[in-house]
């Protein structure tokens, strides 16, 4: 049996968006069988809410879809702290940036919507937190249809 492929998402403030992420990705891997094969966790590279709760707006998005994130507690992610994670999935091309320069090799570093974007240039998630209620349930359905596409390349990576 192999040790769980640890996988971090990873956005700025690690209150919105990488903790809605992991959430969806991680039911989703457990409704194909394939909890055992993952472990998700998310991260932010600022440090402002270490410890504190998801957004209520995420955790309400979550809540209005059977999922929870009233246990999330906030997480930043340093040049310290990388070696805890396999693969690293970043929201935007800023959280992309920062992990290259902490030091994340480029081979373990993926873009959430890398795979629904046409040619190079990978789509950002949208930051919601400054935005109303309507930017939770879209980046909602963004994460729910590149679930499926970020999981099958997950499982054919070399596994642990
Ligand atoms: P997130 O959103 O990166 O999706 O968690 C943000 C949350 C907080 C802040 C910025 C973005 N902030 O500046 O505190």
């Amino acid at each position: 049996m192999h040790k769980p492929t640890r996988v971090l998402f990873v956005c700025l403030g690690n209150i919105c968006r990488s903790p809605l992420a992991e959430v969806i990705v991680s039911s989703q891997a457990e409704k194909k069988g394939l909890a055992e094969q993952f472990s998700f966790s998310s991260a932010g590279t600022g440090d402002w809410h270490i410890g504190g709760r998801a957004d209520p707006r995420s955790e309400q998005t979550a809540k209005q879809h059977g999922l929870d994130l009233s246990q999330h507690q906030a997480q930043q992610i340093t040049r310290n702290n990388i070696n805890l994670w396999d693969y690293f999935v970043a929201m935007d091309a800023d959280n992309h940036r920062n992990l290259l320069h902490m030091g994340v090799h480029p081979g373990r570093l993926l873009m959430m919507r890398q795979f629904e974007s046409a040619g190079e240039i990978s789509l950002n998630v949208p930051d919601p937190y400054y935005g109303g209620e309507d930017g939770f349930e879209d980046i909602y359905h963004i994460f729910c249809a590149n679930a499926d596409i970020l999981l099958r390349h997950l499982r054919n990576f070399h596994l642990r």
